[in-house]
């Protein structure tokens, strides 16, 4: 018997995808270190089409042609291994999906370097977690498109779906699905910082109880809808069985990661787009990460006053907050999915990467409908703030964000997201930024030359 497909790598997002593909296709699995797969078979599997291979060239041959392998593997050099230790056994026309969180750079060489060995390439963002993986996750193809149409409906079974059908759709050549995958990731760090600052805010300035606070996040997801939101209300409701205290108070404040918002953000950068936001959260693990030192510091500095505000006319501000913040997280990350595929020939389809958001991945949430409809009523749309599905509502809220803001500064109370967000939304209504001043500087101390408002062409000025 041949298999329609086959999945290298069974860490738990390997093995959960593998039973999910398994309900409605046969596949064969492989992993580096035997004992995984047995274990993987003895304890998960029951009476699926799923055949453990324990030989890189058994688990070849017991593929149907052209064949078709998912990598579910550690994204960076394990992935050139493995593509390295397949090809003596691959042919023309055999097809690897890379399934994990890829840098898109390797994955534009990766196609490359396939290409010229007759090896169609797909790098395919997944995500959802270990729940999505099993249950249905949101996917991002992008790469040889006559690859996806190969396995388009494997892909398809396998994801999660909306009443508009499957999550998941060739988004583009190249890295285009990878480059998706980590913008969503990057939008991902916003969001979970922007919720981790309302956190801290009702922790340290309101003094709520985790089970209050946990409340209160359940209380507003019932408009947001939204995953991010919903597993925060959750762990704010989590026991620890060891002392019968909340988990959150006794979780270290030093966060991890990975890669992929570090990307975003560089990669912004190199496409000179602004993403603050996004930036903001990446930046904030990183000085979580300075634990020593803020203890050091905290005992140098008199702690600040905190400010004292009514609960019942700060929570309306912080659920107007969560929206604004969350819907500039989203507006920065579409607008740097706009320049990388003008730069990188993407030819992006915003309106489709918003449905294949709605479910199955981390960032899903109720926002993602009316962005939806704002690309489907403008395709080229400058950025989501001015689309009239948010435009009043933003500019409402990044009013009413005032309060927030002033008792967080009176408090001390380090909020860099929701600052950033607010920011940029103010900078991008603004007609008249101080620029002009930038302009001078820059003309003043290295005569760099500088535009009027009054003439064409540029002009130097000898300062005085
Ligand atoms: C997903 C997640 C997933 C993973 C990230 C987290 O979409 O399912 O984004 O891909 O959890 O790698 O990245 P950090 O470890 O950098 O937070």
């Amino acid at each position: 018997k041949k298999y329609e497909i086959g999945l290298i790598g069974l860490s738990v997002m390997g093995q959960n995808l593998a039973l999910n593909i398994a309900r409605n296709h046969s596949i064969a699995v492989f992993n580096r270190t035997e004992t995984k797969t047995r274990n993987f078979i003895k304890n998960k599997v029951k009476n699926q089409e799923l055949k453990a291979t324990y030989k890189l060239e058994e688990f070849v041959s017991s593929l149907a042609k052209p064949r078709k392998i998912i990598l579910m593997i550690k994204a960076g050099k394990p992935v050139d291994l493995v593509i390295d230790s397949l090809l003596p056994y691959l042919e023309a026309d055999d097809i690897i999906i890379d399934g994990g969180n890829s840098y898109f750079k390797d994955t534009n060489r990766r196609l490359r370097n396939l290409k010229e060995k007759n090896i169609k390439y797909l790098g395919v963002g997944i995500s959802g977690g270990e729940a999505g993986a099993l249950h249905g996750p949101s996917i991002m193809p992008g790469g040889n498109e006559n690859a996806y149409a190969e396995v388009s409906d494997i892909l398809e079974d396998a994801a999660a779906t909306t009443n508009k059908g499957a999550c998941v759709s060739y988004l583009g050549p190249n890295s285009a699905g990878h480059y998706v995958k980590m913008v969503h990731n990057g939008i991902e760090y916003g969001i979970m910082e922007v919720l981790a600052e309302i956190y801290a805010y009702l922790d340290q300035v309101l003094q709520l109880k985790p089970d209050e606070i946990g409340d209160i996040f359940a209380d507003w997801n019932q408009d947001f809808d939204s995953y991010l939101v919903e597993i925060t209300a959750k762990i704010m409701h989590q026991d620890d069985p060891k002392t019968g205290r909340k988990l959150i108070d006794l979780i270290l404040d030093k966060a991890k990661q990975k890669g992929t918002g570090k990307w975003s953000v560089q990669s912004a950068l190199n496409l000179g787009t602004a993403i603050p936001t996004i930036n903001a959260g990446v930046n904030a693990r990183l000085v979580s990460a300075l634990k020593e030192e803020r203890i050091n510091n905290s005992s140098q500095f008199a702690s600040s006053t905190r400010a004292v505000v009514e609960k019942k006319k700060m929570l309306p501000i912080l659920k107007k907050t969560v929206f604004f913040s969350s819907v500039i997280a989203y507006a920065e990350g579409f607008k740097l999915l706009q320049a990388a595929s003008e730069e990188y020939n993407y030819d992006l389809n915003y309106k489709e990467i918003a449905r294949i958001w709605e479910a199955g991945c981390i960032i899903r949430s109720g926002l993602l409908e009316p962005i939806q409809n704002a690309f489907k009523e403008n395709r080229n749309l400058n950025s989501l703030i001015t689309a009239q599905q948010f435009k009043s509502q933003l500019n409402a809220a990044a009013e009413e964000i005032a309060p927030l803001v002033e008792s967080a500064a009176k408090s001390g109370l380090p909020i860099p997201a929701i600052h950033a967000a607010l920011d940029y939304f103010n900078s991008l209504k603004s007609k008249k930024l101080p620029a002009n001043l930038i302009q001078a500087q820059r003309d003043f101390f290295g005569a760099h030359t500088y535009q009027r408002t009054d003439d064409q062409g540029t002009f130097h000025t000898e300062w005085k």
